[in-house]
């Protein structure tokens, strides 16, 4: 499902120049529940960017559903992340002047699918993360726990085989981060069907929170760029 072979990432160059990821080697099956941990500018980020081909590795191999994300266009990347990928992020990154169904719904129309074919699915959605009822309100409407739902409800609506969250709890209170921990206990390691057929989704997700990382299957500790 996704694979990390001898992976280096480095930014910058001459004195700016940084070695986020040292040889990162990685397999991860489809199914699997992995939360990765590690102190501030370990690389957790870099390592999900990878992972969505968001950015490319300097050197080694990142593998996502069996193509080498350097070989591929940029066009396949972001295709490849629209529709197999399901990203969350600390900040919600919900579209202020959007409501709760169409931040869940518009991304997707970018595909030439028209909004009524995809909001069925995104009402359904929003009835799953326990928002019923909340479609037209605007995310300033919203608690964080409530936006981090919405939020989770958009990086579903493609059926992705693979959800990467970089601090999902990061900015909630832990009740409202453990029950949205809960939500992506449940969708993480759904089945889906895809053209070759039923596969179990794969969830990554980053977190400083030991309590949340705990109740993950695996973990994956970080260090310095390195895995421990
Ligand atoms: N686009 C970039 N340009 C230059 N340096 C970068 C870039 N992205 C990350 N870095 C550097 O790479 C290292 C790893 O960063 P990364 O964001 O992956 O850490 P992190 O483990 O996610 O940290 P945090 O817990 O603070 O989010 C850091 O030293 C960071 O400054
Ligand atoms: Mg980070």
């Amino acid at each position: 499902m996704l694979q990390f072979q001898n992976v280096t990432k480095v930014y910058g160059e001459g004195e700016q120049r940084v070695s986020a990821l040292r040889g990162i080697d990685l397999e991860v099956d489809a199914g699997e529940f992995i939360a990765i941990t590690g102190p501030s500018g370990c690389g957790k980020s870099t390592l999900l960017h990878l992972a969505c081909g968001l950015d490319l590795p300097t050197s080694g191999t990142v593998n996502v559903n069996g193509r080498k994300t350097l070989e591929m266009s940029d066009d396949n990347l972001t295709i490849m992340r629209r529709h197999e990928i399901g990203l969350v992020f600390q900040s919600f990154n919900l579209i202020p002047t959007l409501t709760a169904l169409e931040n869940i719904v518009l991304p997707s129309t970018l595909e030439g699918r028209s909004f009524a074919s995809l909001q069925d699915r995104g009402r359904e959605l929003l009835k799953q993360v326990k928002l019923a009822g909340r479609e037209d309100h605007y995310p300033d409407q919203l608690s964080g726990g409530e936006a981090q739902r919405v939020a989770i409800a958009r990086s579903l609506i493609m059926e992705p085989t693979i959800l990467l969250a970089d601090e999902p709890t990061g900015n909630l209170d832990s009740e409202s981060g453990q029950s949205i921990m809960d939500l992506l206990m449940e969708f993480g390691n759904q089945e889906i069907v895809t053209s070759n057929g039923p596969v179990k989704r794969t969830t990554l997700i980053v977190t400083h929170d030991e309590g949340i990382a705990n109740r993950a299957r695996r973990r994956i500790r970080l260090k310095d760029g390195k895995i421990l």
